[in-house]
């Protein structure tokens, strides 16, 4: 739909390493590019509602430039399947969870983040949550490179 704004909705399990850090870096891309969307991450568990994100996140965001401090974790809800364009999980077990909720009358296109790398379409971004720091480096690129595709894909539909 040209002229109209796109959202995004990023899912992980926790909502406190990979969503924030890809709703970071695609509010970062969308400046950068000079994209107008709305963006917001989410998880499908809800072990760590109102939590911060992860300090290792917060970290690897800061050294990025980003402060992910004032972030807080909330569970994904059914009315986010009506509110976004677009619901991207992190991983296929996040994906299949999205899907278990999806109701009938979802607007929501389903994606993983890494389906909009070239050359990269169904692999996950890992979970570093049981992992050391440099997984979050990981992480961070692997996201970085994810909504890089998707905002030039959103960019095109908007010119469309
Ligand atoms: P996230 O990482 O899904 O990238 O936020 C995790 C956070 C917490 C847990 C697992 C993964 N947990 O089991 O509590």
């Amino acid at each position: 739909m040209s002229g109209s704004r796109a959202s995004v909705l990023f899912v992980c399990l926790g909502n406190i390493c990979r969503s924030p850090l890809a709703e970071a870096a695609m509010r970062e891309e969308a400046a950068r590019a000079g994209l107008d969307v709305e963006v917001d991450s989410a998880g499908t568990g809800d072990w760590h509602v109102g939590e911060p994100p992860d300090r290792r996140a917060q970290a690897v965001a800061r050294r990025h430039g980003i402060d992910i401090s004032g972030y807080r974790a909330r569970q994904v809800t059914a009315g986010d399947f009506e509110r976004f364009d677009h619901i991207v999980a992190l991983d296929s077990d996040n994906l299949a969870g999205l899907r278990r909720i999806a109701t009938a009358g979802s607007r929501a296109a389903l994606s993983l983040l890494l389906d909009h790398v070239p050359g990269r379409a169904g692999q996950p971004v890992a979970d570093p949550y049981y992992g050391d720091a440099d997984g979050f480096e990981t992480t961070w690129a692997d996201v970085t490179a994810g909504v890089r595709g998707l905002a030039a894909e959103l960019m095109r539909k908007a010119a469309a």
